[in-house]
């Protein structure tokens, strides 16, 4: 039994992306094809339902991105928005709007909200030392400085993050911090900023998240424990930027929102442009009601890295400002990997969906059903090309499309396409069918209804799969001459069946379903209704649905992405050196490596790689001579943990005993790195 009748309305919500590149199919099968398929199954079952998007034009991911590109972030936003649309679009994902979060109507009621929690009270007012660019009179996004991770010592590190070691950082974390504007270290400098104290809605997010346990998918859940777990500390709201929503407040001239504050209220503005065009009431779609019956069901799709942002902070700001309903459900995605590797956009290993539409005009169904078939819908999972034509082969061209046209062809063949019957519409006569057809409805409403897409999917393909069978079973272009009557019988049950399957279809392959009720010359119908074909009734000329992907489509597609693999490899990825011979342990305990400390450090006179280093090894202070002076400034090593061979023979290098040797990480492109341990350890501490 569905249990849609519990609300009234559905406001459905897929992520924003950003503005900053195009889409590819991870980002489909992670927030929008499930989404998608949810809103287009409410719609038939005639929900009150509607499915918000647009575009997330802030934050550092724009502004960078027209750094890289040498132009605007409106420039930018502007090019990418359309983009993004447009695949959309094409890939029948029916928004009921598309909005941007650059439009006025969001500045405006982004400030509104600020301004009424503002007003309450409800943000901390502190100050922190942030890091500014002198040469360009500005504070420093984290994103926009550089440094060495203090964890694995990588040297392009971003202040929000190490994307080496994937530690999470705060920019003053960062060991020689560099900005990326003016290329130089940065200072720090005091500023003021709004914070929301999520510490202060840590009991009440425990319960109302406890409250979700066995409802929300447990990959969701677990996260957001995990979050709570470790504690909330309070968030600034504000951020020291030139791009982005202006902090309504005389006092913060210059300031712009926090990037995640702003665009989750995008969801709401774009409600409220939707309402203006439709002429409807959007605070319906938001707002609490008089009555707590009448609330509308608000459900945010996202993918996993969004979880925190949609289950913790967002709904914090919902409850600070407290006119607003909170999410019952983020049905969140794990990740989608490609050809046995992440997605990536930096390394462009990715499917683009503007590009799939050019190189594969007209088959935006196939892509949807086959990443339908492998949502990561409790773990990550993996598209790759070779299954991508299995599916098409296997399942849509062998047993969907082939079911609609055997049908098809031999009610051309037999009857010229004409339905005739006794009666004035034709009926199913077989109970069987009958109540496997309620069986497999029922099914996917199940499905459909606890977000398992991939299993709701497969029902519907049961039903083909169950025409097919009969079909088979009946054989009507031999009774056809037996027994005339049994044939048109077993061809009007089969009619009557794919008229359910093109019902059935429509959340899922919503350009098949429109092509196989053209062949029948009928009306979509919604869930609640069936398809009736009079006496008399006249179907269209059969065509086909799906036609068969060769290898050699296929071949080019993952030539293409092996091209841009090697591509990329010769730019960013360091060539491993091989692996040496196997050693004895013996010769590996002979071997005395320690943690030491750098004391002094100085240049060897006449050389340029060479520096003199004394080093405090616990057992005793030694010279080392190092070749690592093209690497590091004599000065900003001092103090530095480091690892030290200390029984290595010692020798002269240019006049100088050297007493050991320090050990080093080297890249491909012959990039040093000092190896130390992960936390603080005394001098002399055993490396083994
Ligand atoms: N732009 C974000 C991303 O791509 C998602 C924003 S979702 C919203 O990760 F809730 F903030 F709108
Ligand atoms: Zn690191």
């Amino acid at each position: 039994m569905s249990q849609l009748n519990k609300f009234k309305r559905y406001t459905i919500t897929s992520a924003l992306p950003y503005a900053n590149g195009p889409l590819h199919i991870g980002h489909l099968a992670g927030a929008y094809l499930p989404a998608d398929i949810f809103v287009r199954y409410l719609r038939l079952m005639k929900k009150d339902v509607v499915y918000i998007c647009g575009s997330d034009e802030h934050g550092a991911a724009i502004t960078i991105k027209a750094k890289k590109e040498g132009t605007t972030p409106q420039a930018i936003i502007d090019k990418y928005h359309k983009q993004i649309k447009d695949s959309f679009e094409e890939f029948g994902i029916s928004f009921d709007i598309y909005h941007r979060t650059s439009s006025a109507i969001h500045h405006d009621l982004s400030q509104e909200f600020f301004l009424n929690l503002y007003e309450k009270g409800e943000f901390i007012e502190k100050y922190s030392e942030q890091y500014y660019d002198e040469d360009f009179d500005q504070f420093l996004a984290d994103r926009y400085i550089t440094g060495t991770c203090p964890v694995c010592s990588y040297d392009k590190a971003y202040g929000d993050q190490c994307e080496n070691c994937g530690t999470s950082l705060n920019p003053t974390d960062l060991i020689d911090p560099i900005s990326t504007l003016s290329s130089k270290k940065p200072i720090l400098k005091p500023t003021k900023h709004w914070y929301l104290p999520l510490d202060k809605y840590q009991p009440w997010l425990e319960k109302w998240i406890d409250e979700k346990e066995g409802e929300w998918k447990v990959n969701v859940f677990g996260q957001c424990r995990s979050w709570l777990k470790s504690g909330l500390q309070p968030r600034s709201m504000t951020r020291d930027l030139d791009w982005g929503i202006d902090v309504p407040l005389e006092e913060a001239k210059g300031k712009k929102l926090y990037v995640w504050m702003d665009a989750p209220i995008g969801y709401i503005s774009a409600t409220k442009q939707w309402a203006i065009d439709k002429g409807k009431d959007w605070q319906k779609y938001w707002k609490k009601q008089a009555n707590t019956e009448d609330d509308a069901c608000l459900m945010h799709f996202i993918g996993k890295d969004n979880i925190v942002f949609h289950c913790i902070i967002f709904p914090a700001i919902l409850k600070a400002h407290g006119d607003y309903i909170l999410p019952q459900n983020v049905p969140a995605n794990e990740f989608l990997n490609l050809e046995g590797d992440k997605l990536s956009t930096s390394r462009n290993h990715a499917v683009w969906l503007h590009e799939y539409l050019q190189e594969l005009p007209g088959k935006q169904d196939e892509l949807r059903y086959v990443l339908t078939s492998i949502l990561p819908e409790t773990s990550d999972s993996e598209f790759t090309w070779k299954d991508y034509q299995a599916r098409v082969n296997n399942e849509l061209v062998a047993i969907l499309g082939n079911y609609v046209n055997r049908v098809m062809i031999l009610m051309h063949k037999f009857y010229e396409g004409k339905v005739e019957s006794d009666t004035p519409t034709i009926k199913l006569t077989d109970a069987n069918l009958d109540k496997e057809i309620g069986n497999y409805y029922d099914e996917l409403g199940k499905n459909l209804e606890s977000y398992r897409f991939r299993q709701a999917l497969q029902s519907v393909m049961d039903i083909a799969r169950l025409g097919n069978r009969y079909l088979t079973e009946q054989e009507p272009w031999k009774t056809i001459k037996s027994d005339p009557a049994a044939a048109k019988a077993a061809l009007h049950n089969s009619l009557i069946l794919i008229g359910h399957l093109a019902t059935c279809l429509q959340p899922f392959l919503p350009a098949t379903a429109i092509k196989i009720f053209g062949m029948l010359n009928v009306d979509a119908v919604t869930f609640d209704q069936e398809i009736e074909f009079a006496n008399g009734h006249q179907l269209n000329a059969a065509a086909l649905l799906f036609e068969k992907v060769e290898d050699e489509v296929i071949d080019i597609q993952i030539q293409k992405l092996a091209d841009k693999k090697k591509a990329s490899a010769v730019v960013q990825q360091p060539i491993i050196t091989p692996a040496k011979a196997n050693i004895t342990f013996d010769h590996f305990v002979g071997m005395d490596i320690r943690t030491g400390t750098i004391l002094t450090a100085e240049k060897v006179a006449k050389t340029k790689k060479l520096l003199k280093l004394t080093i405090d090894t616990g057992i005793d202070e030694r010279t080392v001579v190092s070749g690592i002076a093209e690497h590091y400034e004599p000065e900003a090593i001092i103090g530095k943990q480091v690892s030290i061979l200390v029984n290595l023979e010692p020798r002269e290098i240019k006049g100088i005993m050297s007493q050991g040797m320090i050990l080093m990480a080297e890249n491909a492109e012959g990039k040093l790195s000092f190896v130390a341990p992960a936390i603080d350890m005394p001098n002399g501490s055993v490396i083994r």
